[in-house]
């Protein structure tokens, strides 16, 4: 298993390019199941998750290519399985994604129930009753979703809770359904218009994405188009945020500053002075301590959960105290007991966690829990006394593209400790 290993004390300087954003490259993915032509995607990330939802679709016979610049190609007219195996499923959660298109465009769907995840029990029962008021037939058991329908109908969706891939699938699935769906309280994130945009290239016809309320005319066939992903808006927070917890000053290629108003609001309250244009935006601490800042998680356009671990972080070496309120997930604390091993100060009660910046931790051997969690931990260690290690870093490898490299360009003393042999 592969570990990170960080020298904490150096202040970040330099460039550093985003990458495409990995939770809206997983539903365009799995849209690209509903064309009856050609697909090409361009500025897909090269990661961990990504590699999982293309083997999957290979696995149902659809022609899925990478290229060395990671553009892909999909012709879903092979399509011969209607089958997300076990396998897969238990490695991404985000598999679910390909109920709805399977539904919409095959009439037929066996997709393994995806387990929970260290964060949370992360049931689907939203995109199951979605499917089922839209006509489909099915049945859970023997920890599969077996779905069928003729043809979906159109239907008004209103959903109990914000859910980001539940409001994705039944938008994929309601591209190709009979009539108009609406769907209510719909979750609002930039992955949902960017995934929006992509079924329209192919002939959707979606208002409304990135608001509650989201209406899709139903059409007969979608054609092939070409579409380029949007960039990272989490990849790009986490690096702004290594650059103010080590006082650093950073410029990202390729983001987007109007997805990140949450965020870096939060980053001027600590401190930063913070620039940004079209496709670029740029932190500098002046090599300043951050202050303590207040982080309540909700639904998009408020504060992200992707982005609660590293706040923590900061919020360990800042001046003051800070509380990190986490409400979207039920277990999304467990950096929270690996940076107290690093001399973080804080008390955890329930939901939150009242965090007493100190002026120094010191480097450790931590353990990676989640994907954003381990984030979290590496900026912890970019400022920590000594040494830190990582360890189960395939957490990070499925949503950080070269995060060593790129952390190293920066000027960031971390390297990656191979565990394979030879
Ligand atoms: C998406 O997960 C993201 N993943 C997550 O990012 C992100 O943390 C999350 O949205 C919240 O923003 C992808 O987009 C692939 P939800 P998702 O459905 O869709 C409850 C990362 O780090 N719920 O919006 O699975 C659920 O339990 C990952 O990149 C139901 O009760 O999250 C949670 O409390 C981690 N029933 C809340 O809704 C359902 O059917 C929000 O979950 C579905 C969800």
């Amino acid at each position: 298993m592969d570990r990170l290993q960080i020298e904490g004390g150096v202040a970040l300087s330099g460039d550093v390019r985003i990458s495409g954003a990995k939770n809206a490259a997983l539903p365009i993915i799995a849209g690209t199941l509903l064309a009856d032509g050609p697909v090409t995607l361009g500025n897909v990330p090269h990661l961990h998750d990504v590699t999982t939802m293309i083997a999957l679709l290979g696995n149902m016979g659809v022609q899925i290519t990478v290229d060395d610049r990671m553009q892909v190609e999909v012709d879903a007219r092979t399509t011969s399985k209607f089958v997300a195996p076990y396998e897969l499923v238990k490695t991404m959660r985000a598999s679910i994604l390909v109920l709805g298109p399977l539904l919409a465009r095959f009439g037929h769907a066996e997709v393994s129930m995806p387990g929970g995840c260290a964060i949370g029990a992360r049931p689907v029962n939203l995109h199951v009753e979605g499917l089922r008021t839209m006509g489909a037939d099915i049945h859970v058991d023997h920890g599969f979703i077996r779905a069928t329908c003729k043809r979906l109908q159109g239907a008004r969706l209103v959903l109990e809770t914000v859910t980001v891939t539940g409001t994705e699938n039944l938008m994929i699935a309601a591209a190709l359904a009979q009539g108009e769906t609406v769907i209510e309280n719909a979750a609002r994130e930039p992955e949902i218009i960017d995934l929006a945009n992509f079924l329209i290239a192919m002939g959707a016809k979606i208002q409304g994405a990135g608001t509650d309320k989201i209406v899709i005319q139903g059409v007969e066939r979608l054609h092939g188009a070409h579409y380029e992903v949007m960039p990272d808006r989490i990849e790009a927070g986490t690096y702004l945020v290594a650059a103010a917890i080590t006082g650093g000053k950073v410029r990202l290629q390729n983001a987007r500053a109007d997805h990140l108003d949450a965020v870096l609001l939060k980053l001027k309250e600590a401190g930063a002075k913070i620039d940004s244009g079209a496709d670029w935006i740029e932190l500098d601490m002046q090599g300043r301590r951050p202050r303590s800042v207040d982080i309540r998680t909700a639904p998009y356009p408020a504060f992200p959960t992707d982005m609660q671990a590293q706040f923590a972080a900061l919020n360990s070496v800042a001046d003051g105290v800070g509380t990190v309120i986490e409400t979207i997930f039920e277990n999304r604390f467990m950096h929270m007991h690996e940076l107290q091993r690093m001399g973080a100060e804080m008390r955890i009660e329930g939901h939150s966690a009242i965090i007493r910046g100190v002026q120094q931790l010191t480097g450790a051997p931590v353990m990676a829990t989640d994907l954003r969690a381990s984030a979290g931990l590496v900026l912890a260690g970019l400022v920590a006394d000594g040494t830190t290690v990582v360890d189960r870093i395939y957490h990070i490898d499925r949503g950080y593209e070269r995060i060593e490299e790129k952390l190293a360009q920066l000027g960031a003393r971390i390297k990656r400790l191979s565990s394979r042999k030879g």
